[in-house]
């Protein structure tokens, strides 16, 4: 196991911290396959998914071997993450038009999106190597994992965010989890670019997913995905496209995978961003050599609303390698989607809907046929945006109007308007 530049192939080893190689290209974790295939079956998978035995148990630790085998037991800071379901259904299914259509919910983690299973490797990490400040520049959902696997290691943790661009739910996350939170001026870019050129002079540990440990915690959605569907990889894999270090890791997983040979093909990755966002979707449709940053990005999903993604190249090279796709959808799918997801009980936050609005989309342009095989993550919980959500049954979005809205009804407690109410 070692780190290599994606762009020089410089090699590093992995207790050097370091997150980008001397010619300013990110680093991957480059894993031992060789000997993690002699070291796990899927019997062994099989006997530790639903276990309590710590930390086997987690949705990410299950698939240690594959994910930081030099890491002792006792170094690892975990809370159960993973372990999300695979759901379907009406009205899904009929929305999307696809029969074979499934989301994975990675809002049910511990802190409500899936930012935990990369987390909790970062953390890991940095327990590991005895650092105690980490860092971390957010839309939200990476300062309140952040966050919460400081308070469980009581590390000493700094977390940047965009001021008056972060959802209440994950705001409140950071604050309640206890770690110091800087509402900074500027966007998620400005305060990532500040982060990244000063972590080190601060002593801090950058747990962004240019951190390559993040990427190999958040490869586990792949694995777990894989192991739910019998060890099968689905013909699709959608997800929202923001920093896109989760399509890196999707990918990363699927290949890895494949190449110990536990699943056998490799999922076709479409990447789907805000319209208002969508630097990566233009790079693709435009055939271009290199991203074209977005200077001021806008979207109702805050948790995307990012104009410069970090990890663009190793993105591009997992769509290219699965032959996938790169999309883009408007708010208003976007909040139309998220409706039908909540509708089903299951729920989640703007930016996960990209996936659904995104399947959408891409069946009806007849790029997904209809016999395949399709999973959308759901990246983060309802509960995360709730002034997104309440607004869009209000009415009260700029620029939105309402598919399925459900208003709420103002009555008093007077049996005939009640009545009246009831039926009407
Ligand atoms: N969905 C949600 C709910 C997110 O919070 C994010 C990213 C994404 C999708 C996009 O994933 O960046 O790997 O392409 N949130 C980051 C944060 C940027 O700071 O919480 P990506």
């Amino acid at each position: 196991m070692l780190q290599k530049c994606i762009d020089c192939g410089k090699e590093f080893p992995v207790n050097e911290v370091r997150y980008e190689c001397g010619c300013s290209g990110l680093l991957e974790i480059v894993q031992d396959l060789k000997a993690a295939k002699k070291a796990v079956s899927k019997k062994l998978f099989e006997g530790r998914m639903g276990s309590r035995e710590y930390p086997y148990g987690s949705g990410v630790w299950r698939y240690k071997e594959l994910i930081h085998p030099l890491i002792p037991d006792e170094k690892i800071v975990s809370i159960w993450e993973g372990n999300t379901g695979i759901h379907f259904g009406e009205p899904l299914r009929g929305y999307v038009g696809l029969g074979n259509f499934f989301v994975k919910a990675q809002g049910e983690n511990p802190t409500g999106s899936f930012k935990d299973n990369g987390m909790t490797v970062a953390i890991s990490q940095a327990n590991f190597l005895g650092l105690r400040k980490v860092a971390c520049a957010s839309t939200g959902n990476t300062s309140a994992s952040m966050a919460a696997y400081c308070a469980i290691e009581k590390m000493n943790g700094i977390v940047f965010v965009p001021k008056g661009n972060i959802a209440m739910g994950k705001l409140s996350q950071a604050l309640a989890y206890g770690v110091k939170t800087l509402q900074v001026e500027g966007n998620f870019d400005e305060a990532l670019k500040f982060v990244r050129a000063n972590s080190l002079k601060l002593g801090m540990y950058l747990v962004n997913s240019i951190n390559p440990f993040r990427i190999e915690g958040q490869k586990s959605i792949a694995f777990e995905m894989a192991q739910q569907m019998g060890w099968k990889a689905p013909d699709w894999v959608i997800m929202p496209g923001g920093n896109l270090g989760n399509a890196s890791a999707i990918g990363k997983g699927f290949r890895e995978l494949n190449e110990i040979g536990f699943v056998e093909k490799i999922p076709r990755i479409a990447v789907v961003q805000s319209k208002g966002a969508n630097p990566f979707c233009r790079l693709w449709k435009e055939g271009l050599d290199s991203l074209i940053p977005v200077n001021e990005p806008h979207t109702i999903a805050s948790a995307v609303k990012i104009g410069n993604p970090v990890s663009w190249k190793k993105a591009l090279r997992e769509v290219q390698a699965s032959k996938g796709v790169v999309e883009e959808v408007s708010d208003q799918e976007i909040m139309d989607a998220k409706a039908i997801v909540d509708s089903t009980g299951i729920g989640c936050e703007p930016a996960s809907a990209c996936s659904v609005a995104g399947a959408k989309k891409l069946v009806e342009n007849g790029i997904i046929k209809s016999h395949e095989v399709v999973v959308g993550l759901l990246t983060g919980n309802i509960l995360k945006d709730p002034d997104a959500t309440i607004n869009y049954h209000l009415n009260k979005l700029e620029g939105i109007t309402p598919k399925f809205q459900n208003r709420p009804v103002e009555v008093g407690l007077d049996f005939g308007q009640i009545k009246k109410a009831i039926e009407g």
